[in-house]
């Protein structure tokens, strides 16, 4: 499949729904694709970030996928494993995906159970 659909619901619950090509990186999509306030980003990480380098953990969001998406970074595996929100920009759009926008003011916090 070349094309898939990817669900963006930021916190309010205002849903944006959009098709990506196979193989884009999710946090560009979302940066290419939504505004400001629906993107990965606080206002104040939005300049201030590593650039999709897998460092600074401020791209966050939650996927409704999240347990079929396997990390493929040691920073998104941690994410994973410890219950963080998942690195958009160490995640590859090869499915149909549902991202949550994540409550934060710098990273996101932990989800619990
Ligand atoms: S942009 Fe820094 S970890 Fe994703």
């Amino acid at each position: 499949m070349s094309e898939h659909t990817v669900t963006f619901r930021t916190l309010h619950g205002v849903e944006t729904t959009l098709k990506a090509k196979d193989g884009e990186n999710l946090r560009q999509f979302l940066l290419d694709n939504l505004p400001a306030e629906g993107a990965p980003y606080t206002k104040y990480t939005k300049n201030l970030n590593c650039g999709g380098r897998g460092i600074c953990a401020t791209c966050g969001v939650w996927l409704a996928e999240n347990d079929v998406i396997p990390p493929d970074h040691w920073h998104d595996k941690a994410a994973k494993a410890f219950g963080y929100p998942r690195l958009s920009c160490q995640v590859t759009i090869n499915q149909d995906l549902t991202v949550f926008q994540v409550d934060k003011w710098l990273w996101g916090n932990r989800r619990s159970g």
